[in-house]
């Protein structure tokens, strides 16, 4: 390839030939540093700066080596390669980054037979505007990235799992198997029995335990935004969304584990889609023509009977099969009462660091009694609840049953609202609009009143079961098992 300039009468040549030799030493006595590579993208010639900032005293020295043996990062190898000019770029070294630009050189044929390169920084105080909104940028994405990586690994170890119970240590130890194989997990148990701690655990504890645990609550997300939530959504795939698009659950659990919670909660479409996708191992963003590869790790749990919801019709039986693959029964607390005082002790003592004064509770043995005596619905979570409470309100340090007492109970699933009197009215109205019988027996009268508030305060909610259970002070779980139990269509 011949200049532009072959031409050029002898007088303009020598202007030429001028005005690129005062930009070279303009570039050079201005940037930071210079060097020149040859074809090969070893060192030809450093500035005496540029090289002693990179630890040669004598520029001799770096002379013949690669060019990234003299300045770590260097790109002037992919320049003299692909003979194209990289114009602007910022150097990454270990001192403060720099403003690079780097050049091919060409002969009169058109071949590269090297490369020079100009760090601009320092000196072209133009660039430092540029500059330090690229620093900002670069420090929050360090940050969030920081936060997020922290924000995605788990939050519990094995060691976490209070209990030696042999119902605790077979879970354990299923868990601990769990942890070292590839194949879906999952966790059934009533509400409380510490399924997310499992999971957690089980992702801790495996080879992907580098990579992100990614939690998807099922039933906190309206069905409606759960395959966008699962999938991500190309840029303006959908109206009234984000205009940027949206990377899903999946693709950020790449090379890690997606914790599918409640996942009885599913609506049947997506579980065909999610399905596919763990068949499959990739599917497409909402609106994209993206392919997306998953190697996901999955880990479901819920407190749904998963094989009634099956036998009616509302959870895939293909889907179940896929995922009841490794599974792990949490059991019930009343199931294991030889772990009550354990559990009650690692609680009371996290409970004591956190109060003010430094107190140190203890309890009394009428007080563990009571407590190995009740069932326990809520499970650990209750149990944690309840002792919460108890220490807030207690007078003493040592916590006998009379002070526990008020307590047992009355914190079932967390939610702790009183029923509402307008809610009661209104569920009795409804009892006397539909002119239900009288009922035969007190058990009888309170399933029918219970049935008819639920279905009211279902229906109050416009169906949803979250908002129903929070407002009227009753576990999820608790709530979905009535629902199904008095057969109340939502
Ligand atoms: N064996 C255990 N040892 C110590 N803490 C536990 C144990 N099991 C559960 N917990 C604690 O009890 C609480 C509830 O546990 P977790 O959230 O894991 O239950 P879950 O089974 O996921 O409940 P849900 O079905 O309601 O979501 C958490 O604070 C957890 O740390
Ligand atoms: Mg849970």
């Amino acid at each position: 390839m011949m200049n532009d300039w072959a031409g050029l009468p002898a007088a303009y040549g020598d202007v030429l030939r001028r005005a690129m030799d005062s930009l070279f030493r303009t570039f050079e006595n201005f940037s930071e540093g210079t060097f020149i590579v040859d074809a090969d993208a070893r060192v030809v010639w450093i500035n005496k700066r540029y090289a002693a900032r990179f630890g040669f005293a004598d520029p001799e020295q770096a002379i013949g080596r690669d060019c990234e043996a003299v300045i770590p990062n260097s790109l002037m190898r992919e320049v003299v390669t692909t003979g194209k000019p990289i114009l602007l770029d910022i150097l990454e070294t270990d001192r403060e980054p720099l403003v690079v630009t780097r050049l091919p050189l060409k002969d009169d044929a058109g071949q590269t037979v090297g490369a020079v390169g100009f760090a601009l920084f320092d000196e072209l105080k133009a660039l430092t505007p540029l500059f330090s909104h690229y620093s900002r940028v670069q420090q929050e994405l360090i940050a969030t990235r920081q936060s997020l990586a922290q924000a995605r690994r788990a939050k519990y170890t094995f060691g976490s799992f209070v209990g030696t119970s042999p119902a605790s240590l077979e879970v354990k130890r299923q868990a601990r198997r769990a942890a070292q194989l590839e194949s879906p997990v999952l966790l059934l148990g009533e509400t409380g029995t510490g399924k997310e701690l499992l999971a957690h655990a089980i992702h801790g504890g495996s080879a992907r335990a580098n990579q992100p645990l990614v939690t998807v609550n099922v039933a906190a997300i309206p069905d409606s935004l759960l395959e966008v939530e699962f999938f991500g959504a190309a840029p303006g795939a959908y109206t009234g969304a984000d205009r940027k698009g949206r990377v899903g659950k999946f693709e950020l659990a790449n090379g890690g584990t997606l914790f599918l919670d409640e996942i009885g909660d599913m609506p049947l479409p997506l579980q065909g889609k999610l399905l596919r996708v763990l068949q499959d191992k990739e599917f497409e963003p909402l609106g994209s023509n993206r392919i997306v590869r998953a190697d996901v790790r999955i880990i479901a749990a819920t407190s749904a009977d998963l094989l009634a919801l099956v036998a009616a019709g509302r959870f895939r039986a293909d889907l179940f099969y896929r995922l009841n693959v490794l599974t792990i029964h949490a059991p019930a607390l009343r199931e294991r009462l030889a772990d009550i005082e354990a559990l009650a002790y690692a609680m009371l003592e996290e409970l004591s660091t956190q109060a003010r004064g430094g107190r140190h509770f203890e309890l009394q043995d009428d007080a563990l009694r009571l407590l190995c005596s009740y069932a326990w619905p809520g499970n650990v979570r209750e149990l944690r609840n309840t002792l919460e409470r108890a220490v807030m309100l207690a007078d003493s340090e040592r916590i006998d049953a009379r002070a526990l007492a008020p307590f047992v109970g009355s914190a079932q699933g967390g939610g702790h609202r009183p029923y509402v009197p307008e809610a009661v009215s209104v569920a009795r109205a409804a009892n006397e609009a539909t002119g239900a019988p009288e009922p035969a027996s007190w058990s009888d009268a309170m399933a029918a009143f219970e049935k008819r508030f639920l279905s009211e305060a279902l229906r109050a909610n416009g169906g949803r079961v979250i908002n129903t259970a929070t407002q009227i002070g009753m576990g999820r779980a608790t709530l979905y098992k009535k629902i199904a139990a008095y057969g109340i269509e939502v």
